[in-house]
């Protein structure tokens, strides 16, 4: 395989030492905006010597970010190039026209370091779903985020002094917005969604709450009931739709869950015959991110299919408005807890915001005294 390799950065770097000791693995072209020095590959500054090479197959996508990824990938499946990419931002967006021109085109497409970092979790739900009627996908899907509520939680360490340890550590996107206002939790669900249940979900359908107004006064109420916050995602059949939504989570102290720290993933599937089966792993970081582009590759040189599923893709809505739980919420310096719909939580969020914008949202996984 003869890899155009786009990016290096912490991820794009790990990957090509991984391919220095990968037989039949070659980065021929890097394309980077300023010189590197001892590489054993060429390094072009224009994406147009790699999409024009014939010799090179595959195209390694690792900018991030939407343009000028979007345009890369899209113009290497065009030139019949197989793509691999760890871009959750653009395939979430593009998710069936990236499917599809990569069908026309014969090659394949595949983002499993999008979602779970160094864990195999893209593939597990493929897996799950051609042998099985999967009814939910649910998890600790955001390395960063993690990351900081652990440290909180666990020597109560100052949220903007862990934010910027995450940036310097190369866990957070590019944006550190994204990871904690859930923004980069919600485009892992909607891929995982997706791939589940053979749909299509527009990301801005699915209401998403991170962790920006989570304060030190918060967790400490938490621990005094022995739950930990983290911040999760889940998405589930239901009725004829599904239900998806982000927020941050209460889990009891003893709970695999609350027991998922650093920058740990924990992610859950949910099938008719297999049960729930869960994957625990590095969600962030370079080598094990880097990994899970290498196993593309491999996937590739091996002869699989233009994605991972082929299924028809139908296009789907949110319904949010069925079953109902119990929320903790706070707003003003006082803590309430209500038993409602996910649509009606983000609902009574949205109001409670008007008078203080600070309010907060939490799923509980009981009712508790307040
Ligand atoms: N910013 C992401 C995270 C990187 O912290 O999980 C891995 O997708």
């Amino acid at each position: 395989m003869n890899i155009g390799l786009l990016g290096f950065g912490t991820i794009g770097s790990s990957f090509y030492r991984l391919t220095l000791n990968q037989e039949g693995f070659c980065v021929k072209t890097l394309l980077s905006r300023r010189e590197r020095e001892g590489l054993s590959c060429q390094v072009v500054y224009s994406f147009d010597e790699i999409l024009n090479d014939p010799e090179i197959d595959t195209v390694v996508e690792l900018i991030g970010g939407m343009h000028p990824a979007f345009d890369y990938i899209y113009a290497a499946l065009n030139a019949k190039k197989h793509v691999v990419t760890a871009n959750k931002m653009v395939v979430c967006a593009h998710y069936k026209e990236l499917i599809s021109l990569a069908e026309q085109n014969g090659v394949c497409l595949r983002c499993t370091a999008a979602a779970g970092g160094g864990i195999p979790w893209l593939p597990s739900i493929n897996r799950a779903a051609a042998m099985d009627r999967l009814d939910a996908v649910e998890g600790i899907l955001n390395g960063t985020t993690n990351y900081m509520l652990s440290e909180m939680t666990a020597r109560g360490a100052d949220y903007s002094e862990l934010l910027r340890e995450a940036q310097e550590l190369g866990y957070a996107e590019a944006d550190p917005t994204d990871d904690v206002e859930g923004f980069d939790t919600r485009r892992k669900l909607v891929l995982s969604a997706n791939l589940a249940f053979d749909i299509s979900v527009n990301e801005q359908d699915v209401p998403c709450e991170g962790i920006s107004t989570l304060s030190s006064e918060d967790i400490a109420w938490a621990k005094e009931r022995n739950l930990v916050f983290k911040l999760s995602a889940r998405a589930e059949r239901h009725g004829s739709g599904i239900s998806a939504y982000v927020c941050p989570t209460l889990f009891p102290s003893a709970t695999t869950e609350a027991q998922t720290n650093d920058i740990y993933n924990l992610v859950s599937l949910y099938a008719e015959h297999i049960g729930k089966q869960s994957f625990f792993g590095a969600g962030a970081g370079d080598y094990p991110t880097a990994s899970n582009v290498l196993a593309d590759c491999m996937e590739i040189k091996r002869g699989c299919p233009p994605f991972y599923n082929d299924h028809s893709l139908d296009d789907c809505g949110i319904d949010n408005a069925g079953t109902e739980g119990p929320w903790l919420f706070r707003a003003n310096g006082t803590y309430t807890v209500r038993c409602l719909s996910v649509a009606n939580a983000f609902y009574v969020l949205s109001k409670l915001r008007g008078i203080d914008s600070t309010a907060l949202l939490a799923k509980l996984p009981y009712t508790v005294e307040v």
